[in-house]
């Protein structure tokens, strides 16, 4: 039995009024790939390539998510969250990436909307969380300018048929793990290590945030952000080449995205390395990567430590342990990277885009007590109210995720969920951590003469 008895040290009150909790997942995580007439993704395929994710495990089943939606919704509500992050995939709507929709794909996130709004959730749409369909992979992907135009096509298609109805669009989850993690390092799909596909994925994935928005503006909705990733780039020792290694590492990950999306310009330092490789014309698109935004959504998980590789070409980095506890990642537990980017970004936008943290939580195989991810939140909940007291315009907060789910590369090993699931039976069971989420979201009664 789980211990129910732990809690949480916060409350909703202890919020501003409207503040929203959430809990977020995505498409290729959690629905069943293979169901509903979807088309291949790149995850397919680069999980069918030996030696890519922990024993070869792919997201075709996943969560099945697909036909146990109802029910997934449910534990949402339950917890006493006020909205849920969710993802489309592009391979279910369009199977080729282009041309002709699947109208089963459509109805079933038609369904899925409606059933948020039915239980009172408000429905926070991600366009891209990854899963690029195969047929566009074959054309070149994200390395292809065209990949803007086909985004836009699609975002035209899913948001003419769900935008009436969704409380919040970003077009990419996390540009860098789109660009960098996936083309340079490749550890993602589609799992190149080629500087010169990595400059255009870099460029191209902001392009097509650029069209996504701009679309989705002529569609009249409302309510546009961008969510990013930010890691804490930390140097590992007090040399100056560890400084210098720290801030090109902040450069690449951090920098870039918000330079592009919020200052219609890319880093001097980064562009040193990534310049010669860039696409022809670049320049001339930055005005659409940079239209007005209406908030900032923040993924943030945690630190690294950096030092300089000599031996190593542009970027010559190296990353070194650091001395926090770590998750079942391997990623160090830094709640003041959190703080320092909500107070960054609220620097960098003078204070006037609601931010919302849009994704935050811990990978703990810790049974059904949980006390890690507890604590975890905890922590990460406590940075949020120092911000918001710092006068952050902080909005919401999603924890990721409400299910143990498919965790990419490393198959459904790592768990990030506030609900466990047995992925013999696919069975759902909350753990301690949903429970003191549950009693923590409840609302102070109105006292008789606030009614009044
Ligand atoms: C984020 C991703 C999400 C999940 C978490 C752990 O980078 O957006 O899909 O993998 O990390």
């Amino acid at each position: 039995m789980p211990d129910t008895t732990t809690g949480f040290g916060f409350r909703r009150a202890d919020f501003p009024q409207g503040f929203t909790f959430g809990a977020a997942t995505s498409a290729y995580q959690i629905e069943g790939a293979r169901f509903g007439g979807a088309g291949p993704s790149h995850w397919d395929t680069f999980a069918a390539t030996p030696g890519n994710t922990v024993r070869a495990e792919d997201g075709r089943l996943a969560c099945d998510h697909y036909h146990r939606w109802p029910a997934d919704l449910d534990l949402v509500r339950d917890a006493g969250l006020d909205a849920y992050r969710f993802s489309i995939s592009w391979a279910r709507v369009m199977p080729e990436g282009r041309g002709t929709p699947n109208a089963e794909g459509l109805d079933f996130y038609d369904r899925l909307v409606d059933g948020m709004l039915a239980r009172g959730l408000a429905p926070w749409a991600t366009l891209y969380h990854w899963e690029l369909p195969a047929a566009l992979a074959d054309l070149g992907g994200w390395r292809n300018r065209d990949v803007a135009g086909w985004f836009a096509d699609y975002t035209a298609l899913v948001m003419a048929r769900l935008g009436d109805r969704i409380h919040a669009t970003a077009p990419v989850n996390e540009p860098w793990c789109v660009a960098w993690l996936s083309h340079f390092l490749g550890h993602h799909a589609p799992g190149l290590r080629d500087i010169r596909a990595a400059a255009r994925a870099m460029h191209h994935v902001l392009l097509a945030h650029g069209r996504a928005i701009e679309v989705m503006r002529g569609l009249g909705l409302g309510n546009l952000g961008a969510v990013m990733n930010f890691e804490y780039a930390l140097p590992a020792d007090e040399s100056a080449e560890s400084e210098h290694a720290a801030r090109l590492y902040d450069g690449i990950y951090n920098r870039w995205f918000v330079g592009g999306v919020l200052e219609r310009a890319y880093p001097e330092d980064v562009l040193e390395g990534l310049g010669p490789h860039m696409p022809d014309g670049w320049q001339d698109d930055m005005a659409l990567i940079g239209q007005d935004l209406d908030w900032i959504g923040i993924n943030y998980y945690t630190c690294k430590r950096l030092a300089a590789n000599p031996e190593s070409p542009w970027p010559g980095l190296r990353e070194a342990p650091g001395p926090l506890p770590t998750t079942d990642m391997g990623w160090e537990i830094c709640p003041d990277g959190l703080l320092h980017f909500l107070t960054r970004l609220k620097d960098l936008t003078s204070g006037r885009l609601p931010i919302v943290v849009t994704e935050n939580g811990l990978a703990a195989a810790t049974p059904l007590e949980d006390r890690e991810r507890i604590a975890y939140l905890e922590a990460h909940l406590g940075a949020a109210r120092q911000a918001i007291a710092e006068g952050v315009p902080l909005a919401g907060y999603f924890i990721w995720s409400l299910l143990d789910n498919y965790e990419w590369a490393f198959g459904y090993e790592k768990r990030f969920g506030l609900v466990h699931v047995d992925f013999e039976t696919l069975e759902r069971t909350p753990k301690a951590s949903w429970h003191a989420l549950r009693r923590a979201m409840e609302r102070e009664p109105v006292t008789a003469q606030e009614a009044r």
